[in-house]
């Protein structure tokens, strides 16, 4: 069995390493041929190969054009040969003096696409570049509608660094295509290029795992009465890589807690002495209504509510009000509408937005 099938790949290989160790293995060539007076048959062979893949693969493309360019003495081509036959390619053509080239046609025959060969194919003509056309870097080309995505995983874009006036003329415009260039940069050694992101990534994981795989004391401060600690000061939780709110950040939370404190703690006080709160003062018992937590998934009451007031937890108003609507919504979703809990639930809804609105703290309703 031949590509990527056959290759033990992983979920994080990426998408050439099937074709890299196929070309390792031999099983796949890639040569960069051209029509000149002394090719072999071998070369002509391939060509009329690579011509018949193009003329199948890109059928808007008149096939008597496609020969004519795959021939033409100043385009070559970069064959991928597997198992003896051509089963893609990319025709180029060089413009030395004004560095760039132009990719005329890309395509992999179909029983072949998204294996890897396409992206494969692209990194040995940036290599081919890289190696042989000193100073050649930049690639131009107009891609179809369809293979967009595929130039973009390339490192193509739309963004043009060539000056218009190098290119404007010499290149072939199609219509309905976009025009989408790549600069290469030298250093990347292309066709090994995701191999080696991927080893660095093993790399970085193993050692940030070897950094935080220790197992740390636990915390014993609990036992003693201790309510709360700093999240910093659990052990370990900084080498997992945990970044504590900046300064400024934390400063706004506390200042707007404090600020918030004493108008919550005001509102819940004469929430829980309105004559309509005796349902809400404390949480609903299961042994006097036994299906309620059934029912109720967020119960909430004013005693609890008070606890969390008292106990800073709130940093918004959006926070409190969420909590305290729970009261009213909990009850009018297990109580009838003819019944004095349901009643008491709107008298004390219309008294908690007053209270709100007389503490500064509603907008609008
Ligand atoms: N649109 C969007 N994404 C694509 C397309 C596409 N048409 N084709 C491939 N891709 C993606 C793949 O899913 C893959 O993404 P991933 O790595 O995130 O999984 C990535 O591009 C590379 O895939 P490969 O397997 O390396 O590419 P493939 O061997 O399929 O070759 C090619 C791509 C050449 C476009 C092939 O699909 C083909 O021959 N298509 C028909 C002909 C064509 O449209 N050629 C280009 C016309 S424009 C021109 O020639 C200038």
């Amino acid at each position: 069995m031949l590509g990527p099938e056959a290759a033990n790949l992983s979920s994080q290989s990426a998408r050439d390493e099937a074709a890299r160790q196929e070309e390792r293995q031999g099983l796949i060539e890639f040569h960069v041929v051209a029509n000149c007076a002394n090719a072999s048959r071998q070369i002509l062979t391939w060509l009329v190969e690579i011509q018949n893949v193009f003329a199948r693969q890109l059928p808007r493309m008149p096939r008597d054009y496609i020969a004519r360019l795959v021939f033409d003495t100043r385009h070559r081509t970069l064959a991928l040969v597997k198992e003896g036959r051509v089963i893609g390619g990319i025709c180029f053509r060089m413009f030395p003096s004004q560095r760039f080239t132009e990719i005329v046609f890309c395509a992999v025959t179909s029983n072949e696409q998204v294996k890897g060969y396409g992206t494969h194919l692209m990194n040995h003509l940036k290599e081919y570049h890289i190696k042989q056309a000193h100073s050649m870097y930049h690639f131009l080309t107009y891609a179809d509608e369809y293979a967009i995505g595929y130039f973009k995983k390339q490192g193509f874009s739309k963004e043009i660094k060539v000056p218009r006036s190098g290119y404007v003329g010499y290149i072939k415009d199609y219509e309905g295509a976009t025009l989408m260039g790549c600069e290469l940069n030298p250093r990347i050694p292309y066709t090994e290029f995701s191999n080696i992101i991927r080893k660095q990534k093993e790399k970085l994981i193993e050692k940030k795992q070897q950094q935080i795989s220790q197992v740390m004391p636990g915390l014993t401060c609990f036992k003693d009465g201790v309510r709360q600690i700093p999240i910093e000061s659990i052990p370990g939780i900084m080498n997992t890589g945990w970044k504590p709110n900046s300064d400024g950040k934390r400063k706004e939370i506390v200042e707007s807690v404090e600020s918030l404190f004493a108008p919550l703690k005001a509102i819940v006080q004469s929430m829980r002495s309105h004559s309509s709160a005796w349902p809400f003062l404390e949480p609903v018992k299961k042994s006097e209504v036994p299906n309620y937590y059934d029912v109720i998934k967020s119960p909430m009451d004013l005693k609890t509510l008070n606890e969390q007031v008292r106990s800073k937890q709130y940093s918004t108003k959006a926070q409190f009000v969420t909590d305290a609507q729970k009261i009213f919504d909990n009850c009018r979703i297990f109580n009838s509408p003819e019944s004095d809990y349901f009643k008491c639930a709107n008298t004390m809804e219309n008294f908690f937005y007053n209270k709100l609105r007389d503490h500064g703290l509603v907008d609008g309703r």
